[in-house]
């Protein structure tokens, strides 16, 4: 089993997909041990996304994720890293195949609805970053 942290993104809480995106979690086979709304203030942001510190998306991709509340979801499944970045789909949804969440509910490469790990570690980094141990299962 792998644990992955998915995150429902400003855009696709503003826009009223979390119901959604939650349902295809369940489909797709994924328990979820934790579960939270959170409204992330700028420091929070720029260490959640400091491996792209000094791209030219950064500054920007900061002020989206404080631009709302996200849900972030602590999701275990066998193969849980891939699976979620299969059902996310690729960053720009103008080229996610059809059927992926960033297709479904995308509009930007920037306002791609979701976040997903991009390894087991990071998977467990970043679940350590949202949940503590009482917040999680
Ligand atoms: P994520 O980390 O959010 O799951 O997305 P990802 O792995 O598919 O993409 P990544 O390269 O890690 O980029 C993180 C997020 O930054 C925004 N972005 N904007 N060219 C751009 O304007 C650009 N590129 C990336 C997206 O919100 C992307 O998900
Ligand atoms: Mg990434």
């Amino acid at each position: 089993m792998e644990e992955t942290l998915a995150i429902v993104k400003p855009d696709a809480v503003a826009a009223g997909f979390v119901g959604k995106i939650l349902s295809r979690i369940e489909e797709e086979g994924f328990r979820v041990r934790g579960l939270k709304m959170v409204h992330l203030r700028e420091g929070e942001a720029r260490l959640f996304y400091g491996v792209h510190r000094g791209k030219p998306f950064y500054e920007s991709l900061v002020a989206f994720m404080t631009s709302g509340p996200v849900v972030a979801i602590a999701l275990e499944r066998e193969d849980g890293v891939a699976h979620w970045r299969r059902v996310m789909g690729v960053t720009d949804p103008a080229s996610a195949a059809e059927g992926t969440l960033r297709s479904l509910y995308g509009t930007t490469v920037q306002r791609n609805a979701v976040h997903g790990s991009d390894s087991v570690e990071n998977g467990v980094g970043e679940i350590n970053f949202f949940f503590n141990t009482l917040e999680k299962t």
